[in-house]
């Protein structure tokens, strides 16, 4: 209570009092009455109660009365006690948002707290035009503290936090006193850090900051974002950008193009007539500061490489970088032979593979040169390649196998004319039967009667060209004709001899050699008629007796010669 309310208060208290005794004065007339007959011996003043006053009667009677004091009610004398007026009324006599103070003997009004009264006293009494009105605590600065937001409410207020803050030890909304509660600011820590890049601006931290960044020297910004900022819930977002070393120059892949770059990623691409066997097309700027090119180009390549012939009709070759996919290859094979003018085998044959090494067999003829000419039909390209064919052992005549005794014995054979016949012949060999006499068909020899080798050699009697020799053919042994270059002597008499028939097929450097045993004949020639037949060691070697010249031919038949003979150690054909 300021010394300025207590003053007017007591002012106000007095006045009431003069006003309430005037009143007590005027109505007690019948107490005067009574009193009247003591007037003297009656003390009425000792008899007032201590909270009452003893007042001269108003009725001019000159007696006393003894009247409570303002604020009691009672006798005066007995008792004074003490009104309450805030308990008088059934409403608050103060009015709304107020409240009601008793006190010894009288009493005031407050306003609530939050309120505050019209008068700006405060205390006041009812009825003097006193309102309580709600008080805006909201217009005090930072009743809410640091980052607080204040809503009045009637009677009170409360705090929340602003966007940026967030309530620390308690919950909003709250009051700031009674709930120890308060506004933080919200708070990320120290800013991110970006591999390979720099903070460029200064560093904060609190809600809503922004930290820019930039890629180092020798670093360049890829993407991404170069920002990070502070969000609500006290965490950085970002930033996201990426730094990659510069490369330099990209590097060049041989036999292809840059179709497009720039300083982190290349394209190529093969040059026509090349082709990517797998690598990736794009260079990649690494972190390492190296273009990462993977890619190199091959040439394309339909053909067929590493051609190789097998088993004499078989090709097998590598084929192009088609592989994978199916090739259909066409072959155009042509075979000639030397050795018979007339002779054409033009053929083709379509083939598909997808194999990386196709293989394929041909249907050719023997001894015949073969010109091979294969195209791929994806990219008409062609290969020609050659093939030899052998030649196959020859077949033997048909013989009818003879006991013969005659000075001129003839044997017969039939045969089939073959294509080959060009290139063979048959061979008439005559072998004296002594013991046993071992034959080697497949023996490259070819012993002249003049030039055996050995004595009582074996000789050819005939070699005679298959391409002279119908379906059938009579022969003479011993009708001293030449046969080739060989001399078909007459059979020694009284011997016995094996008549053996090879037929010999020669191309180029190979040969090769087939036998028939033809007959086994017995000489019969009259002796006078002949001095052939003491034999001579081959030329070169000296007979005892004769001159110190080598002997020809004719002349060795003249000679007696020791006889050595030396045996083939080949067994191919044996005759008993
Ligand atoms: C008289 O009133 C006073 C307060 O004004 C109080 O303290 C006192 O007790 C009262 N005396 C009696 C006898 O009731
Ligand atoms: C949080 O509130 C408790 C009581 O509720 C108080 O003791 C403590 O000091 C408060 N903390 C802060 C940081 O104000
Ligand atoms: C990010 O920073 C780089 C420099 O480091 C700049 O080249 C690029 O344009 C920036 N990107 C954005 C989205 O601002
Ligand atoms: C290069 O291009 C690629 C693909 O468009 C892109 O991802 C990359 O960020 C670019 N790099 C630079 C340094 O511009
Ligand atoms: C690069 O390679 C991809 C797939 O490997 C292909 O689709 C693309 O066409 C190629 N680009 C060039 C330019 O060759
Ligand atoms: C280069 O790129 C290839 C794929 O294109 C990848 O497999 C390889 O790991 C990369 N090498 C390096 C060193 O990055
Ligand atoms: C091989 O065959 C192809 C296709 O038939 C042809 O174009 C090419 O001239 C032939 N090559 C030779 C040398 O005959
Ligand atoms: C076929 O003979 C000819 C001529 O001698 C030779 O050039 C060629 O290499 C031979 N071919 C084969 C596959 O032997
Ligand atoms: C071979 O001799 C037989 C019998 O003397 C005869 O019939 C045949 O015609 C002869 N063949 C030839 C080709 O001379
Ligand atoms: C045919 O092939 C044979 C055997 O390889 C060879 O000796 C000959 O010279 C070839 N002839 C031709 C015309 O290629």
């Amino acid at each position: 209570m300021t010394p300025r309310t207590n003053e007017k208060l007591t002012e106000m208290l007095l006045r009431t009092a003069v006003v309430v005794t005037a009143l007590f004065f005027l109505s007690s007339p019948v107490l005067i009455k009574g009193t009247k007959v003591l007037p003297e011996i009656f003390d009425v003043c000792a008899t007032c109660h201590p909270n009452a006053t003893c007042d001269e009667k108003t009725d001019g009677s000159g007696g006393f009365t003894c009247n409570c004091m303002y604020g009691f009610v009672g006798n005066g004398r007995t008792y004074c006690e003490d009104k309450d007026e805030c308990q008088t009324s059934s409403y608050n006599i103060c009015g709304r948002h107020t409240a009601c103070h008793n006190t010894y003997g009288s009493f005031y009004c407050t306003c609530l707290s939050g309120y505050s009264p019209s008068n700006n006293m405060a205390i006041f009494i009812p009825n003097d035009g006193t309102y309580c009105h709600d008080i805006d605590e909201c217009k005090v600065q930072g009743i809410c503290g640091e980052g607080g937001r204040c809503r009045n409410k009637p009677g009170f207020f409360e705090c929340e936090c602003q966007i940026g803050y967030q309530v620390q030890n308690g919950s909003v909304p709250f009051h700031p006193r009674r709930d120890q509660a308060f506004c933080k600011a919200v708070e990320c820590g120290p800013p991110p850090s970006a591999e390979h890049a720099v903070q460029i601006s200064p560093t904060r931290n609190r809600y809503g900051s922004m930290i820019n960044y930039r890629c180092k020297e020798g670093f360049l910004w890829r993407g991404g974002d170069n920002m990070s900022f502070c969000g609500l819930q006290g965490m950085w977002k970002g930033p996201s950008l990426i730094c990659e070393a510069k490369c330099g120059a990209v590097p060049e892949v041989p036999y292809s193009e840059i179709v497009w770059q720039n300083d982190s990623m290349a394209l190529h691409r093969c040059m026509n007539g090349y082709y990517n066997p797998g690598g990736n097309n794009r260079s990649v700027c690494g972190h390492n500061g190296q273009w990462n090119t993977t890619m190199h180009c091959k040439e394309l390549d339909y053909g067929i490489n590493d051609i190789h012939v097998f088993n004499e009709k078989c090709l097998r070759w590598k084929a192009g970088t088609n592989s994978g996919k199916k090739e259909d290859y066409k072959m155009v094979f042509i075979g000639v032979r030397d050795y018979q003018k007339i002779f054409r085998d033009e053929r083709r044959r379509y083939f598909s593979s997808s194999a990386a090494r196709p293989e394929v067999c041909l249907d050719l003829l023997p001894a015949t040169n073969y010109t091979v000419n294969i195209t791929t039909m994806s990219a008409l390209t062609s290969t020609i390649t050659t093939i030899n064919t052998s030649i196959p052992a020859p077949p033997v005549p048909e013989v009818t196998y003879r006991d013969v005794e005659s000075p001129l014995p003839t044997l017969w054979l039939r045969r089939s004319t073959c294509s080959l016949d060009p290139i063979c012949l048959y061979e008439v060999f005559v072998m004296p039967v002594e013991g046993t006499l071992v034959f080697d068909c497949n023996s490259p020899r070819t012993p002249h009667f003049f030039n055996q080798g050995s004595c009582h050699g074996e000789y050819i009697a005939a070699q005679i060209q298959l391409k002279d020799v119908g379906k059938e053919m009579n022969f003479t042994i011993g009708d001293q004709q030449y046969y080739g270059q060989f001399y078909n002597a007459p059979l020694e008499n009284g011997k016995d001899y094996s008549i053996v028939l090879r037929t010999v097929c020669q191309w180029g450097q190979i040969s090769k050699r087939s036998c028939v045993i033809w007959a086994k004949a017995r000489g019969l020639y009259p002796e006078e008629s002949c001095a052939y037949w003491t034999h001579c060691p081959a030329a070169g070697s000296v007979c005892p007796g004769s001159s110190s010249q080598p002997p020809n031919a004719i002349s060795r038949l003249h000679h007696v010669c020791n006889e050595f003979c030396v045996q083939s150690p080949s067994t191919v054909l044996s005759l008993t």
